[in-house]
């Protein structure tokens, strides 16, 4: 079992949560995952590291509430114990050697930016964070970001707080600008993504994107993360969870990506209704 240290509300739909898990916070880098259960006969869930503290043996987890699993993880409170915590999986985001880098993050996966930006930022290099949201009530890790990046430029849609426009407005501002950065991470809804792609391709810059696809076993053998990546005009397979979750922007296949991602959404409304009137009842 893994104990809850602290819980923190971001915003109406998301919360943070440190675990103890000190094997985990040993080898936790920026860009890994883990796969957590809430209860024993729970469904499995990957959510990204958003931080760690090695010391006190402690993982940060960020995550919204969008369905039965993370709605039964937002009713546990600090000094509870969840059931599994596995990780860290997948493969760590590449920051060898760069020294000037955007980060671009949207909603809550601006908790998978964080942890990249800081790591960049401690590595000496020169990050510009870039992260959009819908409107204020959405807003979170704002003074993380400042602290973890030389600028940042924050976004909503509505413009209800800071910039109005998305992530990709003062991303093409900057490059119209002159603006130049050896690489540019983003992480987000995979609309966001391909924007990002599409704004920053004609610039010539590499771009890495996080791909968080449907994933069952977390260990490249179910094929449910699968993705497509096409470079040079063959399509590859890729599986998210142990090639990724980080690829090549430019390479990946987003249509087929939001085709997939669309594949349980019945499914998993139906488990969502199910879990809501489990905790109406219990309360
Ligand atoms: C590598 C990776 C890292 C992620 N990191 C975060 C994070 O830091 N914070 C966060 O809020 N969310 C993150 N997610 C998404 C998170 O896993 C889903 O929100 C969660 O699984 C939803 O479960 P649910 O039962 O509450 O909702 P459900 O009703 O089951 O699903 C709601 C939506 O969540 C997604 N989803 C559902 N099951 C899975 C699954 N097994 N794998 C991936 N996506 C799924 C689908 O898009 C689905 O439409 C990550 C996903 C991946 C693959
Ligand atoms: S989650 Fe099963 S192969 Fe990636």
């Amino acid at each position: 079992m893994y104990r809850i240290e602290n819980k923190r509300k971001l915003n109406e739909t998301v919360t943070e949560m440190d675990i103890f898990a000190p094997l985990v916070a040993a080898k936790a880098r920026a860009g890994q995952f883990v796969i957590l259960r809430v209860d024993g006969d729970g469904e499995r869930i990957p959510l990204t590291i958003a931080g760690w503290d090695r010391a006190k043996g402690l993982v940060k987890i960020v995550f919204q509430t969008v369905g039965s699993t993370t709605l039964r993880l937002s009713k546990k409170e600090a000094g509870e114990e969840i059931a599994d915590f596995v990780g860290p999986l997948g493969r760590e985001s590449e920051t060898a050697g760069l020294k000037k880098v955007c980060v671009v993050g949207g909603g809550v996966a601006a908790a998978i930016a964080l942890p990249l930006a800081r790591t960049l930022f401690d590595e000496g290099a020169d990050v510009t964070a870039i992260v959009g949201f819908r409107s204020k009530a959405q807003v979170i890790l704002e003074e993380e970001f400042s602290r973890s990046a030389a600028r940042l430029y924050l976004t909503t849609d509505d413009g209800s707080y800071a910039e109005k426009g998305n992530v990709t407005t003062p991303l093409k501002r900057l490059l119209d600008g002159g603006a130049r950065f050896d690489a540019v991470f983003a992480s987000g809804p995979l609309v966001m993504m391909k924007g990002v792609v599409e704004t920053v391709r004609p610039f010539g810059i590499p771009v890495t994107v996080s791909m968080n696809p449907i994933m069952i076993d977390g260990t490249g053998m179910c094929g449910g993360c699968r993705l497509t990546l096409i470079s040079d005009g063959k399509r590859q397979m890729k599986f998210a969870c142990v090639d990724g979750p980080d690829f090549d922007g430019y390479a990946v296949d987003f249509d087929e990506a939001i085709v997939r991602n669309k594949m349980y959404t019945n499914f998993e409304r139906a488990a969502y209704e199910r879990a809501c009137r489990l905790f109406q009842v219990n309360k």
